[in-house]
């Protein structure tokens, strides 16, 4: 038996696993100190009257013989796809129902859709970004080079056309610096994949922060892109399923071996998402089910501007927060990411990322999120003003 030895080319632990070890210790030694999470991007508020309704609906049909499920459709079942295509179809994107497979969300899709592709491959992944895409790469042997986001390209690195490579990665708007590319700069990179024959795999999962109709949601506004490139997306964020789990892949029929693999990777390795879930994810494209999730995704809004003005007041360098649930900002006084995580947590018990668990471009950055509730985001940073003397 030969064990793959990859994995010992990974960090040691997952970033949010670390994080999340780091506060325990430190509650463990006080627990008297209330300590405020702006860390994991994960939602605090629940779920909306439109899903529970569903699930509550799609949970009875489960009781009754004449209602009851078994196994469903790996790739979904018709009524959710069917809304998710109209939900594409309002900006203009058509899709055929056959390129929308249902999963149990992005982070799933985005690693296991690698199966797809040969070990020989090169990555292209922008630097800094979500610590899935290198990971899984790295599980799997890869060559990973990186694109370098920075405070002079804005954090939207551009292709570099010396750069030959198989797999891009394009996360918009950004996690973790909240950048979001303009239709202009995704055609350069959807230009650019195909005329050296690679695939992007763009996360949306992030999506439905973008208030602004002119910058593109999908991958699939920008023409040409149903030939390059595959799209994921998530309720987690948009509808807060991130305890409940479901997410999309869109894989274009014209991507043809791709769209036929996927799908065979599919019924073979996955069952697909509970019958009761996908009710509830069709909730949240209904009339009533979207104006909920909107609500809830301005509340965020406003815990993203009661950050962005803390900011502003204590003279802090920061982007993001404006299309994106997430404030990347440069640590005070030269610290390291790591140094401010510390320096936040024994001193304020504010709990952030650090931006060198983004990668290196990360280092001397902070992550906080905007997912947080109203109280603790307001508690959270009247702590920092204190701690900035404001
Ligand atoms: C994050 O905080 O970056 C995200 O919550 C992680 C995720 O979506 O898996």
């Amino acid at each position: 038996m030969n064990i793959n030895e990859n994995y010992l080319n990974l960090e040691q632990s997952y970033l949010f696993s670390t994080i999340a070890k780091k506060v325990i210790d430190f509650s463990a030694k006080n627990p008297d100190k209330k300590i405020i999470r702006l860390g994991i991007g994960d939602v605090t508020l629940p779920l909306c009257k439109a899903v529970i309704e569903a699930l509550h609906k799609a949970v009875d049909e489960m009781g009754v013989q004449e209602t009851f499920r078994g196994y469903g459709p790996e790739q979904g079942y018709e009524f959710l796809q069917t809304a998710i295509k109209k939900y594409y179809l309002k900006r203009n994107v058509e899709l055929n129902i056959n390129e929308i497979f249902i999963s149990d969300g992005a982070k799933s899709d985005l690693g296991n859709i690698l199966d797809l592709f040969s070990k020989e491959n090169t990555v292209l992944v922008p630097d800094p970004v979500y610590p899935v895409y290198v990971d899984t790469n790295v599980m799997a042997g890869r060559k990973v080079i990186f694109s370098n986001a920075n405070r002079e390209n804005e954090f939207l690195p551009m292709p570099d056309a010396s750069q030959k490579v198989d797999i891009i990665y394009i996360c918009s708007p950004n996690n973790p610096t909240g950048a979001v590319y303009s239709k202009e700069q995704l055609k350069k990179w959807v230009d650019y994949a195909k005329s050296i024959k690679a695939i992007i795999l763009f996360d949306a999962a992030y999506e439905c922060f973008i208030s602004d109709d002119k910058l593109p949601k999908s991958i699939y506004e920008i023409e040409g892109a149903k030939e390059c490139a595959i799209e994921f997306c998530s309720l987690s964020k948009t509808a807060g399923f991130t305890g409940t789990r479901c997410g999309y892949t869109i894989v274009p029929e014209s991507l043809d071996k791709l769209n036929k693999f996927w799908l065979r990777r599919q019924t073979t390795k996955f069952n697909g998402v509970p019958y009761i879930i996908q009710r509830a994810a069709e909730a949240v494209f209904s009339e009533s089910g979207q104006k909920e999730i909107k609500e809830n995704i301005q509340y965020y809004k406003e815990n993203a501007k009661i950050i962005s003005e803390t900011l502003d007041k204590c003279g802090i360098w920061y982007t993001g927060g404006k299309h994106s649930p997430y404030i990347w900002l440069k640590c005070p006084n030269g610290m390291s990411s790591w140094e401010f995580f510390d320096y936040m947590l024994n001193n304020i018990q504010v709990v952030g990322t650090p931006g060198a668990g983004f990668g290196k471009n990360g280092e001397g950055f902070f992550r906080l999120t905007s997912f947080g509730s109203k109280e603790n985001t307001i508690e959270a940073m009247e702590r920092f003003k204190k701690l900035f003397k404001i």
